[in-house]
């Protein structure tokens, strides 16, 4: 019988991402997929440690795996991503029952580590490394959606994030090979794109070489150029944007290439250009309105999501409210929100600064229910109007209807069947609004 595995993935797209990357190598080695962990005889965590409760969430997982594998001493388990890369050897002093301790940039080498633990050593691999260009094929969780790597890491140094730390510096992808991947997921039969980097403005400012005019050989923009006519893909997404670099050509891009979807998640974290400066953002809240205002010049229509922190080290109620009152402004379609998390090796987690717990939960009730309310208001404008929808899969509540997004990404539930309708794009007349999501009717013919 085949070794079973299971990954219980944590944290954002990135780790989303390698977990599929990793699937597949195992896939490879002839392991198999079950859906729990208690069936399986190789355990992967990847792992997020952005904020507190993400890393703890992690421990009460593993102890109980732990505890298993006194039973079954054959059993694998390891512990990938961020919360690897951040604790390394400590964590095996922790969990001294785990055999592999990696961090992300190490996704790619999975089988090479496997294979050491199986000569029976206990591996920690958190060295930083060049990250080679990954020849397996992922296990996609999608069949019709995929995200597309484009740069790692990240250069930025916002003094709440553990990002820089554990995700190493920025490493971008060539565009030949980024453009091969879309080809090979166009033939595969994938209709839709996300381009990938926790700061996707910084792709190629660290391949060398530079244009005449002395800018950057490869951007961010010139890599949607090169990309957008891959045959097959039909949809390209990009995430995450950093204000700091966002120009207005890469709007123009967005607004001139028609597979590139309106929509933008551009984190604007505070409202307020002292808290900005303390969180070393490169921007103020003025240059982030007038991103939006540029964006709006172009496609009225484009959603604009973002992720925002609140309570953090030293914000006054008036900061705070600057906060609200950008959200109030803008009416962003969705907003990430949390409450500042003091995180090892950052510089804000040891100021003397700190908010009371009750004071961040306070803040963080209010802003998410300023949220709510914009998103619903931003969704009113969906009534009654006909969008094309690419359809994912079936709605998980309900076995009659199909589910999909809108080309500005909200999702959108609909009567269909879903072997019918998989990878299609439909044209859905939209019958109900709710703050984060539609439901309507197809259109026919059903193609748009
Ligand atoms: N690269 C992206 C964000 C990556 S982390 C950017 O620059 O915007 C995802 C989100 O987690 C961040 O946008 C931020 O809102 C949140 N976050 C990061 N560190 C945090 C912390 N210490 N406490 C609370 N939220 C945090
Ligand atoms: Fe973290 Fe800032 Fe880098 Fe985003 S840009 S990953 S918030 S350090
Ligand atoms: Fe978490 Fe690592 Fe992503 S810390 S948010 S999984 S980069």
């Amino acid at each position: 019988m085949n070794r079973r595995y299971h990954i219980t993935t944590f944290g954002c797209q990135m780790n989303k991402a390698d977990s599929e990357r990793m699937a597949g190598i195992l896939e490879e080695m002839g392991f198999e997929w079950v859906d729990t962990p208690d069936g399986a005889d190789l355990i992967l965590y990847n792992t997020c440690t952005i904020r507190d409760n993400a890393e703890q969430k992690v421990y009460s997982y593993l102890g109980k795996q732990a505890k298993r594998k006194q039973e079954q001493p054959d059993l694998t388990l390891v512990v990938a991503g961020c919360v690897a890369q951040q604790e390394g050897e400590a964590l095996l002093r922790r969990v001294p029952e785990l055999d592999l301790v990696m961090g992300p940039q190490h996704a790619n080498r999975l089988r090479d580590l496997i294979e050491q633990v199986e000569q029976g050593n206990q591996v920690v691999a958190t060295e930083p490394v060049h990250i080679f260009e990954d020849i397996t094929r992922p296990r996609r969780d999608s069949e019709v959606t995929a995200w597309v790597n484009v740069i790692y890491g990240c250069n930025e140094r916002c003094t709440y994030c553990v990002v820089p730390n554990v995700r190493g510096i920025e490493q971008s992808r060539m565009p030949a090979a980024i453009r091969a991947e879309m080809e090979e997921l166009g033939r595969q039969g994938f209709r839709e794109v996300t381009l990938l980097g926790q700061n996707i403005d910084a792709y190629g400012r660290d391949i060398p070489g530079s244009k005449p005019d002395g800018s950057h050989l490869h951007t961010f923009t010139d890599l949607l150029y090169h990309v957008h006519d891959v045959a097959g893909i039909e949809r390209i997404r990009f995430a995450t944007s950093h204000p700091r670099y966002f120009t207005e050509r890469l709007i123009r891009a967005c607004a001139e290439l028609p597979k590139v979807c309106e929509h933008f998640h551009i984190p604007f974290q505070s409202g307020d250009n002292d808290v900005l400066k303390a969180m070393a953002r490169g921007y103020t809240r003025e240059k982030y309105l007038r991103i939006i205002d540029t964006i709006r010049r172009y496609m009225p229509d484009a959603a604009i999501s973002a992720d925002a922190i609140v309570g953090f080290p030293g914000e006054t109620e008036e900061q705070f409210e600057n906060t609200l009152r950008l959200v109030e402004t803008v009416g962003f379609d969705q907003l990430n929100t949390a409450a500042y998390s003091p995180r090892p090796g950052t510089p804000a987690a040891v100021w003397d600064s700190q908010l009371a717990d009750a004071v961040k939960s306070d803040r963080l009730q209010r802003l998410n229910h300023l949220v709510a309310t914009k998103a619903a208001e931003r969704s009113q404008r969906y009534q009654d109007r006909i969008e094309d929808v690419l359809v994912e899969d079936q709605n998980p509540k309900n076995s009659n209807q199909v589910m999909g997004r809108t080309r500005s990404n909200r999702l959108t539930f609909f009567p269909g069947d879903i072997t019918a309708l998989k990878g299609q794009r439909v044209a859905v007349k939209i019958t109900d609004v709710r703050a984060f999501s539609l439901t309507g009717e197809m259109l026919e013919p059903a193609l748009v």
